[in-house]
């Protein structure tokens, strides 16, 4: 199942002439790239297939049809006094779960008191939007995922002090779930200064990245996200075919293989015995920040949808945004 960038390099020309009779057989399509600093930061699919995709730099919550020819960003909502969201979790259907911040940038943390958990609720042509906690102890909520067995408590990462929070939303209360020093990050350094990142349950594992230390891992939980074994590690992205590459959010199939956005181009697969494949594209995956399998039709729930952070020229963040590969060629 070793798919390299050697397998691009020898079929991308031939899969590029066949395009024009099959249309959208290309392995990676640009979807959308957005204006200038707009640091495209997390994505969730809807059950109509629409992208729900948020960004650092702006408090909109942007909405994308991938199945259309010409797909463009709507407007859904606007959270107020905040620069920035951060992550988004589907909690019962069309309801999700977000985070506003004011960031510090430098140090890639939310100024403290200013990180705001909110619902939207999607279900009606107006979003109905409820602030839920102000949290005055935390300056990282950035992965966040829904309990499934409990869709009031969702779990979040937090990056800075190597922790996982719950947070009860019909209550607004919140506190730290469980630490482990496989969470944390290793130093104040950019590269080093982000532990525990993207996090995703599946069957009763909390399946997270370490973006500071390079690992994908797991740890079983209970319906309320205590803790019920050991933190196990599955892939370390040293041992992968890459230098200088850090792991952040990640998508995971039905077969359990997790689909991780890799800074600075790539998407790494991996197996779920911890067996890595790499692809990589450095024209169109630009500092993947996040990854979501499309959702409706058989074509839409094999098509990866991953978010672009950017590239940095000069002062200006670009080419951020949204590219679909469809996992069908990998
Ligand atoms: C990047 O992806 C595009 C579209 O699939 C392809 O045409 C191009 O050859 C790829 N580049 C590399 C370096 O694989
Ligand atoms: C806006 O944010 C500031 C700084 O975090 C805070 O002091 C103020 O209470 C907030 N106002 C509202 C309306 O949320
Ligand atoms: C959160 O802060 C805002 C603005 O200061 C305030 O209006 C709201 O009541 C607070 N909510 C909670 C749940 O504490
Ligand atoms: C954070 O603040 C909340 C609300 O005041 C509190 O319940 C919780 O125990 C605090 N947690 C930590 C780790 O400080
Ligand atoms: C990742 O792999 C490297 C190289 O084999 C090793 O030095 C490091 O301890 C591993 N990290 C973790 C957290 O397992
Ligand atoms: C985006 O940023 C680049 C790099 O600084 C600049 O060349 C370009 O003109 C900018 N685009 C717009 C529309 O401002």
């Amino acid at each position: 199942m070793f798919v390299s960038i050697v397998f691009g390099l020898l079929f991308a020309p031939l899969l590029l002439e066949a395009s024009p009779i099959l249309p959208r057989s290309t392995p990676i399509r640009n979807i959308f790239t957005f204006p200038n600093n707009t640091f495209i930061e997390n994505i969730r699919v809807r059950s109509n297939s629409d992208l729900l995709l948020t960004s650092m730099s702006v408090t909109t919550l942007f909405s994308i049809d991938p199945t259309v020819s010409t797909p463009n960003p709507s407007v859904l909502y606007t959270f107020p006094n905040a620069t920035g969201l951060a992550g988004i979790t589907e909690t019962t259907p069309d309801v999700f779960a977000i985070v506003s911040v004011t960031w510090d940038l430098v140090n890639t943390r939310a100024i403290l008191g200013t990180l705001v958990v909110w619902t939207i609720n999607l279900q009606s042509a107006t979003p109905i939007v409820h602030r839920i906690a102000n949290v005055t102890n935390s300056t990282s909520f950035n992965g966040i995922a829904s309990i499934p067995q409990s869709p009031h408590l969702v779990l979040t990462a937090d990056s800075a002090i190597g922790a996982v929070w719950r947070v009860n939303l019909p209550t607004g209360k919140y506190g730290i779930a469980f630490s482990d020093p496989l969470f944390e990050p290793i130093s104040t350094a950019q590269g080093l200064n982000l532990g525990i990142n993207g996090l995703k349950i599946k069957d009763s594992y909390l399946y997270f990245t370490n973006s500071a230390y390079g690992i994908f891992g797991r740890v079983a939980i209970d319906s309320y996200g205590n803790k019920l074994s050991s933190v196990e590690v599955i892939a370390n992205i040293t041992n992968s075919d890459t230098t200088g590459a850090h792991y952040d959010d990640f998508a995971l199939d039905k077969e359990g293989n997790a689909w991780i956005a890799t800074h600075p181009e790539y998407v790494v697969k991996v197996a779920p015995d911890g067996e890595q494949s790499l692809i990589s594209n450095e024209t169109l995956l630009l500092n993947p920040t996040s990854a979501a399998f499309g959702r409706g039709s058989k074509k839409e729930r094999k098509m990866l949808y991953v978010t672009n952070g950017g590239l940095f020229a000069g002062n200006d963040l670009v080419d951020e945004g949204v590219v679909a590969v469809d996992t069908a060629y990998f």
